[in-house]
């Protein structure tokens, strides 16, 4: 056998909000957690072997504005949530979005002005909600919001603050893709006008994913990401033949939820399907998998 799975292969995304622990309903088996509740589910997916998670806000309307300040608000969700998981289980790896959507009005990774993104401006922004994250105890940054020079300006403003210890997992290769669907109903997050084309990419493009790795090694970045997983395997194998860097991929939600769906139908075994999709997904050349079946897959494995 030449691919594995294991518990410490996988990471599991959490969706953090003010308020009790409820259902998704864009998302059948996730929940918006409580801070008390984010606490007590994260820990028990540490003592399943899995050994970071990457932590989503659903943010109140009320705090959302078109500059995202909320984003580097010290006080604010995030940072309490990092502080509580980082008191509670200090060995656990917390990983933080780096991106302006569940706090900006328009629902976009970035500002934006007249229907357009405001590339540089953004980057700005997101220094300083990276920084925030740091300071709050984040071990690991993850830019997910596409901006072109993020990576750079992230690492530089990162160890200006002091956090030379805080790696940078970058979204190298993160697709426009209908897959996100789900997610944005998560966290009320979709774009109020326009797409994400301007930003993410072309589905229909492997060769700029390769153009982006090499971008973001040349710019610090840590740990490299596909994303999806599961429709862009190529991508995947491209990213690993071209670098000496850990490649992510992210198994999103649109993929889970054609697993959690079919499963629900009594149409396919979700267990062995979830496990070969992952396999897969490692197979093509992944290092590490962030899934929203990371708790689940890593309680049968530990139960073989
Ligand atoms: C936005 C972000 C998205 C996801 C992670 N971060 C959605 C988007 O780009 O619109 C999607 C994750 C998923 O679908 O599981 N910064």
């Amino acid at each position: 056998r030449e691919t594995t799975l294991s518990p410490g292969d996988l990471v599991q995304p959490l969706f953090v909000h003010e308020g009790g622990d409820e259902p998704i309903a864009s998302m059948p088996g996730c929940r918006r957690w409580s801070l008390e509740g984010l606490v007590k589910e994260a820990g028990e997916c540490h003592a399943l072997g899995i050994p970071a998670v990457v932590l989503f806000p659903k943010i109140e309307d009320a705090l959302k504005t078109s500059q995202a300040e909320e984003c580097h608000n010290e006080g604010g969700l995030i940072p309490r949530a990092i502080r509580a998981l980082k008191k509670a289980h200090p060995s656990l790896v917390v990983i933080t979005d780096v991106a302006l959507d569940p706090y900006n009005a328009d629902g976009h990774d970035g500002l934006v002005r007249d229907g357009k993104i405001l590339n540089d401006e953004t980057v700005e922004v997101l220094c300083r909600q990276a920084v925030c994250q740091a300071a709050a105890g984040a071990d690991i940054v993850a830019p997910s919001d596409m901006m072109d020079g993020r990576v750079g300006a992230l690492r530089q403003a990162l160890d200006a603050a002091g956090h030379e210890q805080v790696s940078i997992l970058s979204y190298t290769a993160k697709y426009a893709s209908a897959y996100y669907g789900p997610f944005r109903g998560a966290l009320d997050s979709s774009p109020k006008s326009g797409d994400k084309k301007t930003y993410q990419m072309d589905p229909a493009n492997a060769r700029e994913a390769v153009r982006e790795l090499t971008l973001d090694e040349d710019e610090g970045a840590d740990m490299v990401m596909v994303k999806p997983a599961g429709p862009y395997l190529d991508v995947i194998s491209l990213l690993r033949e071209n670098t000496t860097l850990p490649v992510a991929a992210y198994q999103v939600s649109g993929e889970y939820l054609m697993i959690k769906s079919a499963a629900e139908a009594g149409w396919i075994n979700e267990a062995q399907v979830v496990r070969e999709s992952l396999v897969g997904i490692k197979r093509a050349g992944a290092d590490f998998v962030l899934t929203y079946f990371a708790k689940e897959v890593a309680a049968t494995l530990r139960a073989e």
